[in-house]
C-alpha cells in the first residue's frame, strides 16, 4: 500500500492547460474521490498517476519514489477504466489471469487468487463466460476483480459505476467500500456524481477547470464549502445561494423576504454577497434573535417519499428550496410561508470572487 503525492503538476495539450499546478496528497490506504464536472481534468490526472500520460511540469510520487517518468508496468498501479477494457475473446477467468501471468505469478497462486476475488465481487458463476455474455454490472465487477487480484499498492477507478443502473449502483457502492476495507488498497476514485463522492470518499477533492477547489472529508465539504462553486456542487438539493447587496456598516443583510444577521467577527463585508443556506437546515416559523428569516410564497411542493421538497418564491423573484419531512401540513401552494435558519448554518460568499467569508 502506498502514499501518493502530486506536486505542482501541470498538463498541457498544445496551448490548452488541462491541469494547472495541481497539488494533491493521498494517504496510505485512503479512499480519495476526485469529484468535478465533465471536462475538468479528472481522467487526465488519473492517467498521469497510472503512467499513461506524462505531466508537462511537476512531480508524481508513489510510496516515496518519484515515478513521474516511470512506465505504467513498473508502477504497481491498477486501473479500472470507465469502459472496463475487458478482452472480448477471453473468458472472465482468462481476463483476470492475464495480468497475473505477465507479472510472473505462479499458476497455483493465480488459481487461488481468482477464487478469492471471484467470491469477493460475486462473479464465481461466470468465470468461464466471455464478457459479451455478462450484464454491465457483471462486467464492471470483472474489471474490478482484475485489479483486486493483482493486489497493486494503488488502485485507480475512473467512473466505474457510471454505466450501471441506479439500483445496482447503490449495491456496488457498498460493495466497493467493503472491498476497500478488506484490501486496504490506496484508492483514487473518479466521479462527477456528488452523492457517490459523499458516500464513498474518506476525503473528496473537488476539481473545476483543472484546479482544486477544495479538499476535505465529505462532512467538511458539506458543512464548510470553501467557495460558491463547492457550495453549489455538493448536496441535493444544492445549497440555496441568494445574491444580496450589502450596505457598508449595516449589522444585517436585508433584501425582499430576507433578513440575516452579520457576525461582527467577519469584519468589513464586500458590497456584493451570496447568502447561502441549505434547505434542510431551515425550520418553519418565525426567526429568533440571531437567526435569519426567509419569507415568500410556496410555489411548488414535490412529494419524494420520506421527504417533501418545497420551492419558495421570494418577493424579488428568487427561489429557495427546502427539504422537509413528509406529512408536514403547513405547505400549501400559493400561501405565504416563513422559515428561520440558525446563524451556525448561514454561509456568506463574496459574490465577485466566490470565496467563503469566514470569521
Ligand atoms: N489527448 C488530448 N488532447 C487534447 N485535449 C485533451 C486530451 N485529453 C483530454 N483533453 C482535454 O482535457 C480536458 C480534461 O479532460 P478529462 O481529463 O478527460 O476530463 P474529465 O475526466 O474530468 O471529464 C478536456 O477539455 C479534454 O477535452
Ligand atoms: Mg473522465
Amino acid at each position: 500500500m502506498a502514499q501518493i503525492s502530486i506536486d505542482g503538476v501541470t498538463k498541457r495539450y498544445g496551448a490548452t492547460e488541462v491541469l494547472k499546478r495541481l497539488d494533491l496528497s493521498v494517504a496510505e490506504g485512503e479512499f480519495m474521490v476526485l469529484l468535478g464536472p465533465s471536462g475538468c481534468g479528472k481522467t487526465t490526472l488519473l492517467r498521469m498517476i497510472a503512467g499513461l500520460e506524462t505531466p508537462s511540469t511537476g512531480r508524481i510520487m508513489i510510496g516515496g519514489t518519484d515515478v513521474t517518468l516511470t512506465p505504467p508496468a513498473k508502477r504497481d498501479v491498477g486501473m479500472v477504466f470507465q469502459s472496463y477494457a475487458l478482452y472480448p475473446h477471453m473468458t472472465v477467468r482468462e481476463n483476470i489471469a492475464l495480468g497475473l501471468k505477465l507479472r510472473g505469478v505462479t499458476p497455483t497462486e493465480i488459481a487461488s487468487r481468482i477464487e478469492r476475488v471471484a467470491a469477493l465481487v460475486q462473479i464465481a458463476p461466470y468465470l468461464e463466460r466471455k464478457p459479451k455474455a455478462l450484464s454491465g454490472g457483471q462486467r464492471q465487477r470483472v474489471a474490478l476483480a482484475r485489479v483486486i487480484a493483482r493486489e497493486p499498492s494503488v488502485s485507480l477507478m475512473d467512473e466505474p459505476l457510471s454505466n450501471i443502473d441506479a439500483q445496482l449502483r447503490t449495491v456496488m457502492r457498498a460493495e466497493l467500500l467493503r472491498i476497500h476495507r478488506k484490501t486496504g488498497m490506496t484508492t483514487i476514485y473518479v466521479t462527477h456524481d456528488q452523492e457517490e463522492a459523499m458516500g464513498l470518499g474518506d476525503r473528496i477533492t473537488v476539481m473545476n477547470f483543472g484546479h482544486v477547489e477544495q479538499i476535505g472529508t465529505p462532512d467538511e465539504i458539506y458543512a464548510h464549502p470553501a467557495n460558491a462553486f463547492v457550495a453549489r456542487f455538493i448536496g441535493a438539493p444544492r445549497m440555496n445561494l441568494i445574491r444580496l447587496a450589502h450596505r457598508p456598516g449595516a449589522n444585517a443583510i436585508e433584501a425582499a423576504g430576507i433578513r440575516a444577521p452579520v457576525p461582527a467577527t467577519l469584519g468589513t463585508l464586500p458590497p456584493d454577497l451570496f447568502l447561502g443556506f441549505r434547505g434542510e437546515e431551515a425550520r418553519p416559523g418565525a426567526a429568533h434573535d440571531g437567526e435569519a428569516m426567509i419569507e415568500g410564497v410556496v410555489d411548488v411542493v414535490e412529494h419524494l417519499g420520506a421527504q417533501i421538497e418545497v420551492h419558495l418564491r421570494l418577493d424579488d423573484g428568487e427561489e429557495a428550496v427546502f427539504r422537509r419531512p413528509r406529512g408536514e401540513t403547513i405547505w400549501r401552494e400559493g400561501e405565504r410561508a416563513s422559515l428561520a435558519i440558525p446563524a451556525a448554518h448561514l454561509h456568506l460568499f463574496n459574490a465577485e470572487t466566490g470565496a467563503a467569508l469566514r470569521a
